[in-house]
């Protein structure tokens, strides 16, 4: 068997228990948004990019969406195989996806983009899969900080001060690592990606970067540093008719 040098396949039963407990970047943060933008899809085909072990996949079949997962990490394939429906997974990368042009009315990157090494290929892609008028909704971790990786500056009884940028214009591969989890993630500036999707002809409908509200700080104090420095951001793309 060969290495996947991604950390995905060797990772993959820690990411299904990260999932199974639930965490709140997608809860919390993501799944109000991207649900917003994804949900009124009944009927339509709707394709999930890095589908992982199925969780987003699962939530568009659930609006009533003809969903297909595609992912390369083959145990997160057969869970979200086991878990989802029969045929709505297939086993490929976002920079070649296996399917002809304007056939899907969605296509939703949800935490992906980061995994991807040819991440303009990947978004090229779900440009040309994408119909006339269909939209890509896009979730990430932050390029202005998630991905630095840089970490808070504290004071000396471990108050966050600040969250330094460095390196920033930078593209480049970094280790992940967390549990029992440990992947390869890319961090590229905001630039990088906005100029791969404008050169794919998309149209930009919504930017959004999503923070607790109040009742969720009282409820848990500690996520008020995400409203001092958001962990993820989201947008969402149209194809032009
Ligand atoms: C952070 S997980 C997100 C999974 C899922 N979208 C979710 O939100 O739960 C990233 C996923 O990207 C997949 N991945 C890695 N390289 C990829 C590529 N080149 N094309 C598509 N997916 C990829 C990994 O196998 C993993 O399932």
């Amino acid at each position: 068997m060969t290495e996947d040098p991604s950390g995905w396949t060797a990772s993959a039963p820690g990411w299904i228990a990260h999932i199974e407990e639930g965490n709140m970047a997608r809860e919390v943060l993501l799944d109000p948004v991207m649900s917003a933008w994804c949900k009124d899809v009944e009927g339509l085909r709707a394709l999930d990019v890095g589908s992982g072990e199925g969780r987003f996949c699962r939530m568009l079949t659930g609006w009533g969406a003809k969903a297909i997962g595609i992912e390369p990490t083959p145990p997160l394939l057969a869970h979200a195989v086991r878990l989802g429906k029969a045929g709505a997974y297939v086993r490929g990368v976002g920079e070649k996806l296996p399917f002809t042009s304007a056939q899907f009315d969605l296509v939703v990157m949800y935490l992906v983009l980061i995994d991807i090494p040819d991440f303009r290929a990947a978004i090229s892609e779900a440009a040309r899969v994408l119909k006339p008028g269909g939209k890509l909704a896009v979730a990430n971790l932050a390029p202005h900080a998630s991905t630095l990786t840089t970490g808070w500056v504290r004071d000396e009884a471990g108050q966050k001060l600040y969250y330094p940028i460095d390196n920033y214009l930078e593209e480049r591969a970094m280790i992940a690592a967390w549990k029992t989890i440990e992947i390869v993630n890319f961090h590229r500036p905001l630039s990088a990606y906005m100029a791969a999707f404008l050169g794919s002809g998309l149209i930009l409908k919504a930017y959004e970067e999503p923070s607790p509200t109040p009742e969720e700080i009282e409820r848990n104090p500690d996520w008020q540093h995400e409203r001092r420095v958001p962990y993820v951001h989201a947008m969402l793309w149209q194809k032009p008719t």
